[in-house]
């Protein structure tokens, strides 16, 4: 199955991802996580990359283009994968269609996971990121409970750049929302409940329920 998660920063599409992944081993195609590991190690993309990052405006499609398609032809991604953070504009979409498209491949569902943007802030000022592994978890969690690795705060989950995310959010990933609705493949998620809710919610819309 070849999903692609939309939903708002902070909305918990990398917290369901990696639950799909554990039950289902899908490949999970994060374009923050690659981005933030490029970053991490100083390449050539990651220098370029960083101070839009760190800015919370979108990264230039060409460079993004590039890292996922790489992945895509990966062969973990070639029975099943999540994609999460990309597309993120409508350029992208077209991009992916067609790339899947050349690889006799098509996406099976968009998924929406829906949280209201007071509760985005909230979430996002108080998530620590796994450095090691990208593992999310509230704040209060110091050691990665998946690989031991070090819990640290994210440079753009700091206030000011939280509402900036939020905006280009709005204007130029929102709009894909009708996008995969013309497509007849976008579900919809209330992402505002407890994980396991949500997930058994995903589980069921997805049609992976036993
Ligand atoms: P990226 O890493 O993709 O960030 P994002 O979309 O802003 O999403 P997040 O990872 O912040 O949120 P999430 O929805 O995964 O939430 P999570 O599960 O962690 O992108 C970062 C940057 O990289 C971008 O700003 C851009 O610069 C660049 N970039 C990436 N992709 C790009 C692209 N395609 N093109 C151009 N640039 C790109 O959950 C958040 C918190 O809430 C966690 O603490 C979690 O534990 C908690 N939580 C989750 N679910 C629940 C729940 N149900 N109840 C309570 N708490 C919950």
């Amino acid at each position: 199955m070849n999903i692609v998660l939309l939903g708002a920063p902070g909305a918990g599409k990398g917290t369901q991802a990696q639950k799909l992944v554990e039950e289902f081993g899908f490949a999970h195609i994060s374009t923050g996580d690659l981005l933030r590991a490029a970053v991490s190690a100083k390449t050539k993309l990651g220098i370029q990359a960083k101070s839009y990052m760190d800015a919370g405006k979108l990264v230039p499609d060409d460079l993004v283009i590039s890292l996922v398609k790489e992945r895509l032809d990966a062969d973990d991604a070639k029975n099943g994968f999540i994609l999460d953070g990309f597309p993120r504009n409508t350029a992208q979409a077209v991009t992916l269609d067609s790339e899947l498209a050349a690889m006799d491949r098509r996406l099976d569902a968009a998924l929406l996971v829906s949280v209201e943007p007071d509760v985005i802030v909230k979430r996002l000022s108080s998530r620590r990121t796994c450095r090691n592994c990208g593992y999310t978890a509230p704040a209060g969690v110091d050691v990665c409970p998946r690989c031991g690795g070090e819990m640290y705060q994210r440079d753009d989950d700091k206030p000011e750049t939280i509402q900036h995310r939020l905006d280009v959010y709005n204007t130029q990933t929102a709009p894909l929302i009708e996008y995969y609705k013309g497509h007849s493949i976008l579900k919809e998620v209330d992402g505002d409940r407890p994980v396991d809710e949500v997930y058994a919610d995903v589980r069921k819309l997805l049609s992976l329920a036993c």
